[in-house]
Parts: structure tokens; C-alpha cells; sequence
């Protein structure tokens, strides 16, 4: 085939799948055959980059940094919207939309209100050519490189469209995203970011369209701006539709409603739904659907008349910072937090926020008896985002991290280019000691109920547990001697103890808090080693070499094991009878020295679990056709490995046949 034709038949393949994953959410194919898609496009383009053109799905990154911003004069303002901050608030909108339209019944159109930045984009013969930023509403910045980023903002338009067409929405940061670029910037000693907003707002306006390409930014349509010759559809919600069809990702919350006691219910439910929900809101907006209607009732200064935004109370308030206390974390993480008059943020009391660490506190000049704001957002931590310095008192000092342990009086090391300082005491640190207990109880660990913090507070007061394996030592006699316990509280204790012997091997490895190692990561090294003897002797290589093994998790495993007291401390709790089942599957290394490689599509699992199983009878996974090859898995739409396999003459099995073999 020519050439020039294959680039374009990869390219309308790659968006018609990016169409698929970020517009219908709707996935077609698996993520390693769209990469395998996607390099196969640069490779072409980059031996004939007389083809490459801009509206190519690679072009999305690699552009040079500016040195400025340009500014772009919106054909059409960008307004905003006038906000209801009560129910009765919204009744006085509904009446008088009831009132100008004389009609009762009026259809609206409920929508998220997202939480981040008004952008508008600008698609001239389908083709991506500028992206706005709302600026003073009239003129914005060009952040066309930027919004190029951002994958679920189509390139390239879709279908019958107009020959100009502006589409208006938000640009948005996920909050699992933003919670990520915040413990980034934590390692690398950076700024934090207040909020999802400002982080999706610092990251669409860099000069450096690479940085933003690195912030995973969102998009969702809401609004139309200047179209030619096309006819519209006469509801806001079938425009909305139509943009879906042209390839723009909308809100799947967004919900046709009668009647303002509707839209008042809707409310309330994505109220409800606000902290599960994978982006920031700050409220609701309600629509006239019908456009005609819209039209009627027109603008009011900067803001339609049609439109009201519902707002969620403020995740933002004013409150006195009393103190600065510091914690010590499981791993002696010292933490400074913030003790808060206590306020109410959105409906939730707070008198703590954390201030992270020395350089944050330095940089945002946090000190003690500060008039401070603070925020709420979401199941996330509350934070101090500003001090009001003009409030504060003449003889306020910066307030500096203690160089000793407030526990044991150890001293406090920060390790160079680490935000964090910890205390250097170990397991004779109490505080250490009490929450590396308290993880080693908690549900996920050993799940012994009943043995809650104030209870090993004392136990470990009373010198009666020191670390985990004393708790498998205690009598009926000591816990029924405790305040506050009796024969009856000390029998249910006993009786969880006793209980929590019988457990898994991952449980039991995330209990023993090695540093990284959380829960998923314990569960791949329980599947990955047969015994706790083969993962005490394994070393760094071995374990980086495991899918999901980070080189970090590798350094602490070995070294955990490599400290005498951890190995004395695993062997009494052996012998108080710790126990858990072994697979006996994963003694049959029954795939030992057989090379597999995978292709194609699974259905019954994903590639990784596919490689995961395979590993675990002893088998080496291979990603590429070679002489050495025994089998290859060849899934659902196999190509050019399964080809390559045929000729090698290497044994080829289907999924089910796979799926036989590890079974
Ligand atoms: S419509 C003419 N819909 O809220 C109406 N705005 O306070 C234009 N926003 O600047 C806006 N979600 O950044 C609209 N579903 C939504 C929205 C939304 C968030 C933002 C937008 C706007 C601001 C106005």
C-alpha cells in the first residue's frame, strides 16, 4: 500500500479508538495493541515526515516552549453564570424563568459544575486550531500547544461537521491525578497545589506544552460558541449530543429534567455522590433546555438568564491556627499539623489540616496563631492553603521542625533532596512503636478486633507489648488488669488474638510495615514467593525483576529482612502459631524453563494477569518471537507475532488451551 494512505488508514484507526476510550468510554481494544498502533504511526511518520501533518494523533506532544503566551480575541464572550447559593435562591430563578416564558412546566438541563478552567477550542474544517483560555471573558490566552495535550480533546472532528465550529467547556485535573502531582512535588521539594483548579490551571498555562502533557488533564464540552452553517439542533441537551458525535467528551452526569423540584433533587444526589466522583465539582448548573426559550430570555450583564449555578457550600474557611503539634509516623515520618479552632467546612467540623512538611510550611510562611484559611476537599486531608499575614501579631516567629523526636527524644534526620524528616529512634521510639502496632492490628493487616489504639496505648505504657509479636504473648491476667477492661473485654481480646493466627501470607507481609510495601504489593509477593524462607532470601535483582516490584519496594524488602531483630520478631510470632495456607499450586513449578510469549487480545484476562499466572509456574515471559520461544499465546485478532510464530514453527496455543495449562 502507498504510503501516504497507510499513515492515514493508522490514524483514522487510532482516533477512532481514542473516540471509543475517551468519549464513549467505551474501549475497543487493549491498551499494549494501542501503543503497538501508535508506534507504528511515528515510526512512519518518522521516515517520511513530509506526511506528518498537525492534526496527526502524534502530534500531540513535542512542541517547542514558548516565550510567551499570545492573546486570542474570543469571536464570542465567554460569560459566566450567576450563582444560587440556597434552595429559595433557585425557586426565585425558576419563578422568574416561570414568569417571562409564562409557562410552568420548563425542561432543564442539570450538569456538573466542574471545577477547573473555561477553555475555548476552535475547529476549522474539523481540524484542532487554537484552544483559549477564558481570560477577561473577551480576550484569553493562546494555550493552543497545551490543549493539544490533553487526549481526550479530539485533534480532528468526527462525521458532518461545520466548517467552523467553537466549542466552550472545562479543563479539569482528576483528583486522583492531582493527590498524585501533589506527592510528587512533596518528593521533589515543589509547591503544592491548593486545589485540583490551581493544578489544572498552573499546568495548562506553561510555557512548556510538555510539562502540561505530563498533568493528565481532563476536558468536558458545555457550551457551543460560533458555528457556521449548520443547523443545530433546538435543545441544549441534543447540541450536547451532537458535540459527543463530532468527537467532544460531555459529562455523563449531565440529566434532562422537569420542573425545578427536579433539578433540586439532582442536587442532592451528586451531593451525595461528590467525594466518589473522579473530578472536583463545586456545584451544579442548571439549564433551559429548549434554546428558543433561551433566547427569549437572553443575558442579564456578563450572565445568561436562562442558566443558574447551584453552588455546594464552601470547601474554604477562616479559622485561627492555635498551634503547630508534630506527629511520628509508622516509619518515624515526622509531620507537622495544624491544631484549628474548629470550623465548619462544607458541612464537616475541622481542627486539623496537615502542613505536610518544613519546606511547605517555609513557603506558604505558616506560623503559630495565624488568622489561616483552610480547605476541605472531598475524603482528602484538610489543608492550610493561605495565611492572612496582614492579621498577624508583631511578635510571630517562623516556626522550625524539631531536631529532636518529640517521642523519644531521637534525633530527626531529613536524608537530602527528601521532603520528609524522620525520627532516627526506630522501634524504642513509642510513637513509632504505637502505630507500627496499630497497622499491625488494623483490618487489612492481622484484623484482631478489639485491640484499638487507646488499648495499646496502654499496653505498650504498661510495657506489656513492645512490637508485634508480644501482642501473641499476652495473658488473660494483664488485659483484664488494664483501666477500663474486665474478665469479659479481656476474653473478647483474647479471643480475636487467638483468631487473627489463622491468616493469609499477604496479610501477614503487610502487617510486618515494610516501608512500601502496601497491600498490593504484598498480595504479588505472596503469589510470587512460596514461602516466607524463599522471600527472606531473595535479593534486590530478583525482586525488581516482579511486575508491580518498584526498585524502592525491592531496597526495603531486603533490608527489612536483613535486620536481626525483624527476623527475631517474625520467628515468635511463627512460634506463637501464625499460620496461613500454602497454594499448592505455586509449588509446581511445573512451567520451569518453558518461554511464552503473549499476543493478541485475552478475554478471560488481562495480559499482565496472563504473565502473572505464567510466572508463578515457573515460566519466563517474553516479549518478543525468537528461536528460544516455546509457546505463544495468541489471543483474539493476533497479527505479525502470530505470523512470525507460524514460520518459526512455534507451538501456538489459543486462550482456552492457555487457560488449560495454568489451571
Ligand atoms: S456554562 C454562558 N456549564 O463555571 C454559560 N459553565 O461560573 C457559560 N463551569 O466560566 C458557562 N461547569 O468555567 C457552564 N456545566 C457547566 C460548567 C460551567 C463549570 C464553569 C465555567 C464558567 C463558570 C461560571
Amino acid at each position: 500500500m502507498e504510503i501516504s494512505k497507510k499513515i492515514q488508514q493508522l490514524r483514522t484507526i487510532i482516533n477512532e479508538h481514542n473516540y471509543h476510550y475517551y468519549v464513549l468510554d467505551d474501549p475497543k481494544i487493549s491498551d499494549d495493541k494501542y501503543d503497538i498502533l501508535m508506534r507504528e504511526l511515528q515510526e512512519l511518520e518518522s521516515n517520511y515526515p513530509e506526511l506528518i501533518t498537525i492534526d496527526s494523533p502524534t502530534q500531540r506532544v513535542g512542541a517547542e516552549p514558548l516565550s510567551i503566551f499570545t492573546e486570542i480575541i474570543h469571536t464570542i464572550p465567554m460569560l459566566s453564570l450567576n450563582n444560587a447559593f440556597s434552595e429559595q435562591e433557585v425557586h426565585d430563578f425558576a419563578k422568574r424563568l416561570q414568569e417571562n416564558l409564562s409557562t410552568e412546566a420548563i425542561e432543564y438541563i442539570a450538569e456538573p459544575k466542574l471545577d477547573g478552567l473555561a477553555i475555548s477550542l476552535r475547529y476549522e474544517n474539523g481540524i484542532l486550531v487554537t484552544g483559549a483560555t477564558r481570560g477577561n471573558g473577551y480576550q484569553g490566552e493562546n494555550v493552543t500547544q497545551n490543549v493539544k495535550t490533553i487526549k481526550n480533546i479530539p485533534l480532528r472532528l468526527r462525521g458532518k461537521y461545520p466548517t467552523i465550529l467553537e466549542v466552550r467547556g472545562e479543563v479539569f485535573m482528576p483528583k486522583a491525578r492531582f493527590l498524585k502531582l501533589n506527592k510528587q512535588q512533596e518528593v521533589k521539594g515543589e509547591k503544592l497545589f491548593a486545589n485540583p483548579r490551581n493544578a489544572a490551571a498552573g499546568s495548562l498555562r506553561q510555557l512548556d506544552a510538555n510539562i502540561t502533557a505530563t498533568r493528565h488533564l481532563m476536558f468536558y464540552s458545555y457550551a457551543i460558541g460560533t458555528v457556521s452553517e449548520i443547523n443545530l439542533p433546538n435543545t441544549h441537551s441534543e447540541i450536547l449530543q451532537q458535540l459527543q458525535q463530532w468527537g467532544l467528551p460531555i459529562a455523563k452526569q449531565n440529566q434532562v429534567l422537569t420542573g425545578i423540584n427536579e433539578c433540586l433533587q439532582y442536587y442532592r444526589q451528586i451531593l451525595s455522590q461528590r467525594d466518589a466522583l473522579p473530578f472536583e465539582i463545586d456545584g451544579v448548573v442548571y439549564k433551559v433546555n429548549n434554546i428558543e426559550q433561551q433566547e427569549i430570555l437572553g443575558f442579564i450583564s456578563k450572565a445568561p438568564r436562562w442558566a443558574i449555578a447551584h453552588k455546594f457550600l464552601a470547601q474554604e474557611a477562616l479559622t485561627k491556627l492555635l498551634a503547630i503539634k508534630v506527629q511520628v509516623g509508622r516509619t518515624g515520618a515526622i509531620t507537622p499539623v495544624a491544631k484549628l479552632e474548629p470550623v465548619n467546612v462544607g458541612g464537616v467540623t475541622v481542627s486539623h489540616a496537615t502542613l505536610h512538611n518544613q519546606d511547605e510550611i517555609n513557603r506558604k510562611d505558616i506560623r503559630a496563631n495565624d488568622t489561616v484559611i483552610v480547605r476541605r476537599a472531598g475524603d482528602v486531608i484538610p489543608e492550610v492553603v493561605k495565611v492572612l499575614v496582614e492579621k498577624r501579631s508583631p511578635d510571630s516567629k517562623p516556626f522550625i521542625l524539631p531536631n529532636k523526636c518529640p517521642a523519644c527524644d531521637s534525633e530527626v534526620i531529613r536524608v537530602r533532596g527528601e521532603a520528609v524528616a524522620r525520627c532516627t529512634g526506630g522501634l524504642i521510639c513509642p510513637a513509632q512503636r504505637q502505630q507500627a502496632l496499630q497497622h499491625f492490628v488494623s483490618r487489612q493487616a492481622m484484623d484482631i478486633d478489639g485491640l484499638g489504639k487507646q488499648l495499646i496505648a496502654q499496653l505498650v505504657t504498661n510495657n506489656l507489648i513492645n512490637n508485634p509479636a508480644d501482642i501473641y504473648y499476652l495473658t488473660h491476667k494483664q488485659l483484664a488488669g488494664l483501666e477500663r477492661m474486665g474478665d469479659k473485654s479481656a476474653d473478647n481480646v483474647m479471643f480475636a488474638i487467638e483468631k487473627s493466627k489463622n491468616t493469609t501470607f499477604a496479610r501477614f507481609l503487610y502487617a510486618l510495615g515494610i516501608r512500601e510495601v502496601g497491600e498490593s504489593t504484598a498480595n504479588i509477593l505472596a503469589d510470587q514467593f512460596n514461602n516466607l524462607d524463599e522471600l527472606k532470601n531473595a535479593t534486590e535483582n530478583k525482586l525488581k525483576g516482579i511486575m508491580g516490584i518498584g526498585p524502592v519496594a525491592a531496597k526495603n524488602i531486603v533490608n527489612f529482612f536483613q535486620q536481626p531483630n525483624n527476623i527475631e520478631i517474625i520467628e515468635r510470632l511463627r512460634t506463637a502459631g501464625l499460620n496461613w495456607p500454602v497454594s499448592s499450586l505455586k509449588n509446581e513449578q511445573v512451567l520451569a524453563g518453558k518461554t511464552f510469549v503473549l499476543t493478541g487480545i485475552l478475554l478471560q484476562m488481562t495480559r499482565n494477569e496472563a504473565k502473572a499466572n505464567l510466572q508463578k509456574l515457573g515460566a519466563k515471559v517474553s516479549s518478543n518471537i525468537s528461536k528460544k520461544t516455546d509457546y505463544l499465546v495468541a489471543g483474539e485478532k493476533a497479527g505479525s507475532k502470530l505470523k512470525k510464530a507460524r514460520n518459526l514453527g512455534i507451538k501456538i496455543l489459543k486462550e482456552a488451551d492457555f487457560i488449560d495449562i495454568i489451571k
